[in-house]
């Protein structure tokens, strides 16, 4: 469970009636893969898992698997189980001992008191009844699996609100959260429904309902790294093929529109729609901004946008025109989904746009597009990101084209838009520049990033990139915010990104770029090619191509992210899996 190492890990491996093997430590799984590959530990089947520490610290009692008071039942589980202190009371008070602080060991006893104790019919339980049995009591969201020493050869697996697939080969079961860990062993999926309780034995998968293996869409080569130092380098090279890939047969110029297939069903619906939320969290919440911006403009329709944390929490105010579109990388985030579910059960129609195929987000919303953005396997959100860019694009498109948007207006953006590829090429082309910027500006601990209309969510997307991986302090604001207080912080030793492209809120831009620099403030320029002017007033320039207004976010977001990047190698981060953060948020 967890495919890669994040604060603690842990397996055991089952061989016949002998005492399962387990090994937990502290630290990453990465540091001492060499190590645990040559252990000799025979049996054929087990259980592992990496831990991103939510419900106590961070030491090897907590880390994964957790067993019962005998160390013969075993659990991994990723999710949160939100009564366990109650649960942990009643167990401690029936004699149980537990020998971690965390909410998963209750799921081990719990197991345990059902084994022991006979069912209504004075029968025995097996192990997947007494999984059962215990999670009838247990609130909140899991992925499980779960093996005894009485039944070595049998994995039961239970998910609820937390990813769970079970890899199909001829001669054996991979079952894992993310399909990212399993493509380089199995090229067939099983993806489990929520309450579904599996059963997997040497020869046998037996599912709740029963169904046959889909294709795994990712390829070996996808998730792995290549010539990259880095995943996330690999990814950000990999922005303007995600741009390809999410237009890829959708665009049609000569009609000024475009086609998605997974909204053939509900034209007639979504043609009926005045008003949409746009929810999602973090970076997939700027590019719901950024959609904002693009549909109120170009397609006329009135927008909110959300963070799913907070907007889970509100009273929504909706009626039968209002849609609600979800953003999310991985389809498996907590907080978006259960807006999703908010609203799904008010009647809202839910429009979802994730790049992981057969995603928990993708599988219950009612009609949906998918970025196709691959495999993103950096905790920092790149390409996806861009994908999810581009497809608010098309979508603003699609839905200004049922409304009053012309042939000739739609024609030009999708135009545009199979030309951006190419373009954000050209700045990747460029990136020592940047890498040499960094050698510059690697001194300072604090940076603004500014930018207004359509790059005001860059800016802010820009500043989180930073913060996440190179731990400094980053503050993304619009450009017209600064004199309403942030102005007070600037200061030689405080440097400000202005994305400042040649657009219609260029002047505005640059009377910030003026009260920063009066301020004693240095400031880069994210600007058009060709825009000489600018060198006058700033301290140093990226540029980027010009490009339609709605569109410029797809190319200013690469320099902020090679910019990220560069010194978070320059601070010797470990980038692709920065400290505290996992990669998705399945817990709220
Ligand atoms: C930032 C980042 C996060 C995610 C957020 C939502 O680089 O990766 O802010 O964007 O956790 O994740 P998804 O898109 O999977 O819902």
């Amino acid at each position: 469970m967890e495919y890669r190492g994040y604060d603690s890990y842990g397996f055991c491996v089952f061989n016949g009636d002998k005492s399962p093997f387990l090994h937990k430590k502290t630290g990453k799984i990465s540091d001492v893969e060499s190590e645990l590959s040559n252990l000799d530990v025979p049996g054929c089947a087990g259980l592992a898992h990496t831990r991103w520490a939510t419900t106590g610290g961070v030491t090897e009692e907590n880390a994964h698997p957790h067993f019962d008071c005998r160390k013969e039942i075993f659990v991994v589980h990723n999710g949160i189980i939100e009564n366990y202190r109650e649960l942990k009371e009643q167990l401690s008070q029936e004699g149980h001992k537990f020998s971690s602080e965390t909410d998963t060991e209750v799921i081990a006893h719990l197991v345990e008191k059902f084994l022991e104790n006979k069912n209504e019919d004075g029968q025995k339980r097996s192990l997947e009844e007494a999984v059962a049995e215990a999670l009838k009591l247990v609130k909140g969201t899991y992925g499980i699996l779960v093996m005894s020493k009485s039944e070595p050869q049998k994995i039961v697996a239970a998910r609820l609100s937390s990813p769970l697939l079970i890899g199909v080969n001829d001669d054996e079961y991979i079952i894992a959260s993310d399909p990212v860990a399993i493509a380089p062993y199995a090229k067939k999926i099983v993806n489990l429904d929520d309450y579904e309780i599996a059963v997997i034995t040497p020869d046998k998968l037996s599912l709740a309902r029963e169904r046959s293996a889909e294709d795994l869409e990712y390829t070996s080569q996808e998730v792995e790294r290549g010539d990259y130092d880095h995943f996330m380098l690999k990814e950000i090279m990999e922005e303007p093929e995600a741009v390809e890939n999410a237009i890829r047969g959708r665009l049609m110029p000569e009609v000024g529109s475009v086609k998605f297939g997974g909204l053939e069903n509900s034209a007639e619906k979504l043609r009926s729609l005045d008003r949409l939320l746009l929810i999602g969290c973090g970076t997939a919440h700027y590019a719901a901004m950024v959609g904002e911006y693009m549909l109120e403009e170009y397609a006329g329709i009135k927008c909110e946008t959300d963070v799913g944390s907070e907007f889970r929490y509100r009273k929504p105010i909706v009626d039968d025109k209002t849609g609600a579109i979800f953003i999310s990388q991985s389809g498996e985030t907590a907080d978006t989904l259960a807006c999703l579910r908010e609203l799904k059960q008010k009647g809202v129609t839910s429009i979802g746009i994730t790049n992981a195929i057969g995603s928990t987000q993708s599988r219950e919303t009612s009609t949906g597009i998918y970025t196709r953005s691959g495999p993103e396997i950096a905790v920092a959100s790149t390409k996806a990101f861009i994908g999810q860019v581009a497809t608010m694009a098309m979508l603003t498109v699609y839905l200004g084209r049922q409304r009053e948007m012309s042939l000739v207006t739609g024609s030009r953006i999708v135009s545009e838009l199979d030309r951006v590829p190419e373009l954000g090429r050209q700045i990747l082309a460029k990136r020592e520049e940047i890498k040499k910027l960094v050698e510059k500006y690697k001194g300072y601990r604090d940076f603004w990033y500014i930018g207004r209309k359509y790059n005001a969510p860059i800016a802010l997307e820009g500043a989180l990139k930073l913060k996440e991986i190179s731990y400094l302090h980053a503050e993304g604001v619009p450009g017209g915010e600064l004199k309403h207080g942030s102005l007070a912080l600037v200061d030689k030793d405080f440097p400000t990104i202005a994305i400042c492209p040649s657009d219609s809120v260029y002047e505005k831009m640059v009377s910030n770029i003026h009260e920063v620099k009066a301020r004693g403030g240095l400031v880069i320029a994210i600007a058009t090619q060709g825009n000489e002017d600018i060198k006058n007033i700033v301290d140093d320039v990226i540029y980027i191509p010009k490009t339609l207004e709605m569109l410029t976010p797809l190319l200013a977001a690469i320099p902020l992210h090679l910019f990220a990047y560069y010194m978070a190698i320059a601070l010797g981060r470990d980038v692709d899996r920065p400290r505290n953060l996992a990669k998705s948020v399945t817990v709220e």
